[in-house]
């Protein structure tokens, strides 16, 4: 009968057993979701005091419909990685620039920021429950999804009355299709923003990834990785990938869009540009427009999950201008071999930027 089809759909799962590692193909890595063993969790009442993380089993989270990440998207997150270095330590990078940007951001939100003790503390936590899932030197890294969300229930708008601070983790390798260092191809978008003066650019809402969705997915149809987005009061300058940070090499000058709130600050940007910089570089951080775009040498993209990747082509208005013969460029290639060789443990990192756990 209808009744027991229905009572039958809304039975309860049977309870899933703890994934292992021991499963995981490691060369079939891509961006996917593999679930892990562990997940660590803190939370704060409305007196704004945070417990310390605690280690509970990667699961399904209970939540009231009325929570306000759910209603409201008072929600944000942060991107890190865990990486098996070449002396066979793991370590993890740069978790305190993390640890700050997630702080600013949860005051963008009107949540109670997570002290960078708890953040830092959890992150490790995460990391040493599921070494197992950490995959070996030179095949990928342990992906790390920290939030913060707005649990307890509200109708009215306003804050939510209580907040759960988790940290997740999923093994990854290349973010883009081809592998590491494939060029991807980008188009520029002219009719949607994904961020405007003033509004929540700069922060790692929930709320800012979902909008991109459409042009994306459009782009992808159309052949292109991903889209560029455009400034919002002249549609003129570029702002960043729906994924990443955006840069433009023209001889040893190395163009980015400046942070003015409306893109977000990438920690592999910052440290990139730090990189370049070392190397000798100019880096101008500006506005940049399309048209110098079009007329640089080469260019590539920069963000936690995509590493250094470079620009094969940028398409506007129909017109496909192709970088390095499509092929990956030599200042791409260069800063790309130096952070990597930092995160694997092969060159002397820069103080702070590699943490054991
Ligand atoms: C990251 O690079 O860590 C991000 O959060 C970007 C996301 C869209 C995958």
């Amino acid at each position: 009968s209808r009744g027991a089809r229905l009572a039958a759909n809304v039975s309860t799962p049977a309870k899933k057993s703890a994934a292992s590692a021991a499963d995981i193909d490691w060369d079939a890595l891509g961006f996917g979701l593999t679930e892990t063993a562990f997940m660590c969790r803190a939370t704060c009442d409305v007196d704004g005091e945070w417990t310390t993380g605690q280690l509970e089993p990667y699961g399904d989270l209970s939540l009231s419909p009325a929570a306000a990440v759910l209603n409201y998207g008072q929600g944000i997150f942060e991107g890190m990685k865990a990486y098996r270095t070449v002396d066979g330590a793991v370590a993890v990078f740069r978790p305190d620039q993390n640890a700050k940007r997630f702080a600013e951001g949860a005051g963008r939100m009107s949540m109670p920021p997570v002290p960078e003790d708890v953040f830092v503390d959890a992150v490790k936590k995460t990391i040493s429950a599921n070494r197992d899932f950490i995959p070996p030197e030179g095949k990928g890294s342990l992906y790390l999804r920290p939030l913060l969300i707005g649990t307890g229930p509200i109708l009215g708008l306003g804050p939510a009355p209580s907040y759960d601070f988790l940290v997740y983790c999923s093994p990854v390798a290349s973010y883009f299709k081809g592998g590491q260092l494939t060029p991807i191809d980008l188009v520029v978008e002219e009719t949607y923003h994904r961020a405007a003066p003033g509004g929540t650019g700069s922060t790692k809402c929930v709320g800012n990834y979902s909008p991109v969705l459409k042009v994306q997915l459009k782009a992808k149809k159309e052949g292109f990785s991903d889209v560029i987005y455009l400034d919002a009061v002249n549609n003129k300058y570029i702002e960043e990938v729906s994924s990443c940070n955006f840069f433009a090499v023209k001889g040893k000058t190395i163009a980015t869009p400046a942070l003015g709130g409306s893109i977000l600050p990438g920690i592999t940007r910052k440290s990139v540009i730090e990189l370049a910089k070392k190397k000798g570089y100019v880096v101008e951080e500006r506005n940049v427009s399309v048209e110098e775009v079009l007329d640089a040498d080469e260019c590539f993209c920069t963000g936690t999950a995509v590493v250094v990747v470079p620009v094969g082509s940028v398409t506007h208005r129909g017109e496909k201008k192709v970088f390095k013969g499509g092929k990956v460029g030599e200042v791409g290639q260069s800063l790309y071999d130096e952070l990597t060789g930092i995160q694997a443990g092969k060159l002397e990192a820069p103080e702070g930027w590699l943490v054991n756990v």
